[in-house]
């Protein structure tokens, strides 16, 4: 490879910016030229591309979000915008392609390799941690530190006003943030989509933690979760104890900001240089990961299709840890 794109694209997460700055000097230290998309697939349909060098990614190691930018283009799930894009990369002389992102992503990243034969190598980029084939996603860890953090402090006003709080976190249909920070900040129950979860259930929960003498309690709660809306279940869980003092909160987009975690700025390092790599090495169509603390590159369509499996014993564990 001569010249490469570097793109971030989909939701924004801690630590893009540091595999961005890992891309780029990578790319640097190999004499392979580097540009930068802004916004995502939109830049490469709008010809938005910047020469970038090592001094492009100066102190972005340390920073949340994206400098060039994310989005969810629409256009380029076209097959016109898909060939502007083409056509720009053509121009410019681009042999080789970075997505960094999530699954949206790498779907039309997979696309555009497959019609137009640009070698496209995936860095799984996403809080959500839904992608198969790296055991953690960029940004993670940072969201789950931000999510654990955040209970913590709910906790503390919980537990002052002997109430109950139902927490929602991010993830979309992926339970791994709820699970992991319900279990750090010792949530009485857990709410995910992987898990079949029922009122009854939950009731149960409640009616141990009274017996055990629990005044207040934090249930943490997936968005993806199947049994409702939190507010839905809030509204149940009042109805079958009229007594309990409820609150709801949704933390949001807060899990998405914030200077990346050392654990997120090392993975993305890692991730940003073994994607030019693979380049180097004709990878196409793959994503690059860590799985087992060895970098692996999985089929991009392996790695939007399967899923990683929740810990079992995480949820066990956390279910005889709460009371
Ligand atoms: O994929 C990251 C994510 O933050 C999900 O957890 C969430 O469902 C979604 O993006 C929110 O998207 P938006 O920023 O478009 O509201």
């Amino acid at each position: 490879v001569k010249k490469i794109v570097v793109l971030t694209s989909g939701g924004d997460a801690p630590g893009m910016n540091a595999a961005l700055r890992a891309v780029v000097r990578t790319a640097s230290h190999y004499k392979i030229e580097c540009y930068g998309v802004r916004e995502g697939f939109n830049g490469l349909i709008n010809d938005d591309f910047t020469k970038m060098g090592p001094r492009s990614v100066k102190n972005i190691i340390t920073e949340g979000g994206t400098i060039l930018k994310s989005a969810r283009s629409l256009e380029f799930k076209t097959p016109e915008g898909r060939k502007k894009a083409y056509d720009n990369c053509i121009k410019h002389g681009i042999d080789g392609m970075v997505c960094i992102g999530g699954d949206g992503t790498f779907k039309g990243a997979q696309i555009f390799c497959e019609e137009f034969g640009i070698h496209v190598i995936g860095v799984p980029g996403t809080i959500d941690n839904d992608i198969f084939g790296t055991d953690n996603t960029i940004g993670y860890d940072t969201a789950l530190n931000t999510a654990m953090e955040a209970i913590d402090k709910i906790r503390d006003t919980a537990t002052s006003h002997n109430r109950i709080f139902f927490v929602e976190v991010m993830g979309r249909d992926a339970g791994f943030i709820a699970l992991n920070s319900g279990l750090a900040t010792g949530a009485i129950g857990i709410l995910i989509p992987e898990k079949k979860d029922s009122i009854d259930e939950l009731f149960s929960t409640f009616k141990r933690a009274e017996k055990a003498g629990k005044a207040s309690s934090i249930v943490v709660v997936a968005e993806g979760e199947k049994l409702g809306s939190i507010y839905d279940i809030a509204k149940a869980t009042k109805a079958g104890f009229p007594d309990y003092d409820i609150r709801v909160a949704v933390l949001g987009h807060i899990q998405r900001g914030g200077s990346p975690s050392c654990a997120d700025r090392v993975l993305a390092s890692r991730l940003g240089y073994g994607a030019v790599i693979g380049l180097m090495d004709g990878k196409t169509n793959m994503m690059v990961g860590m799985q087992s603390n060895k970098m692996t590159y999985t089929e991009i369509e392996e790695a939007v299709k399967k899923h990683n499996e929740i810990d079992q014993d995480l949820l066990k564990i956390s279910e005889i840890l709460s009371i």
